[in-house]
């Protein structure tokens, strides 16, 4: 969700503002992705590196966030969205981790669609935090190296829970991964959207799912492959 600081400073806001103009375009998005009946939605909020801002930003997405969640939670029940995070929650301030934990809770029995914050997170730090838990596990006589799979693998890290993605869409027009689901990316199509977060519409969603649908993924094969394969399902 990038570019919410460069859209309020261009209409001579501060960038708190295009915080929360933000927070408003994540809740309309949440709700059609949730209608389409899309199963995931993984949201970037706030990265590792986000902590490196001015202290000021910081406490006020925070804030932003505590408040968002605790406006935002029965909104998510009655749409049954299930809420999960990514990340370290540990950094997050007492007052947003108690909103974090009531959403976790409230939404406990919900099945429709799967809503994912990363929140305090990386894509490296979540390499490493997996690196570390099958080491130990190595230690213990657990595990042996030569049983490390890619599944094993991914089974440590904290987004265990979620299928890798298929769509990740950046808007801001800024052409990087920063960080976000490195390990999981690796067939991921990618979509770089030349308008801010703020600006981000319906039109703009439905667009990038039908260029999506119309991208062949092989993963590899050939598209001969794909096609058979495709046929044999029916
Ligand atoms: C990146 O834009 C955005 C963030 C670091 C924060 C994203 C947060 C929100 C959209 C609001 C909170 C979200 C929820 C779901 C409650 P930027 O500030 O880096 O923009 P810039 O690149 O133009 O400076």
């Amino acid at each position: 969700m990038d570019g919410n600081g460069r859209w309020a400073q261009k209409r001579g806001h501060n960038r708190f503002f295009g915080h929360v103009r933000g927070a408003k375009v994540a809740k309309s998005v949440i709700e059609e992705c949730s209608q389409m009946g899309l199963p995931y939605l993984t949201l970037f909020a706030f990265s590792t590196e986000n902590w490196r801002r001015p202290r000021d930003e910081v406490r006020f997405l925070m804030k932003l966030l505590s408040k968002w969640l605790n406006r935002e939670t029965r909104n998510l029940v009655r749409q049954n969205i299930r809420f999960q995070i990514i990340g370290d929650i540990n950094r997050i301030p007492d007052f947003a981790r108690k909103q974090v934990q009531k959403a976790l809770d409230e939404t406990r029995d919900c099945f429709g669609m799967t809503l994912t914050l990363a929140l305090s997170y990386g894509g490296r730090q979540e390499i490493v935090s997996a690196v570390k838990s099958l080491a130990k596990k190595v230690a213990r006589g657990e595990l042996l190296p030569e049983d490390i799979s890619d599944e094993i693998f991914a089974a440590e890290m904290d987004s265990a829970f979620l299928p890798d993605p298929d769509l990740i869409l950046r808007t801001s027009g800024e052409s990087r991964i920063s960080n976000f689901m490195l390990w999981q990316c690796a067939y991921s199509e990618l979509q770089f959207i030349d308008k801010a977060w703020p600006d981000f519409n319906s039109s703009d969603l439905q667009n990038a799912l039908a260029t999506f649908r119309s991208h062949e993924r092989r993963f590899g094969k050939t598209s001969a492959q794909v096609i058979r394969l495709h046929d044999a399902k029916g």
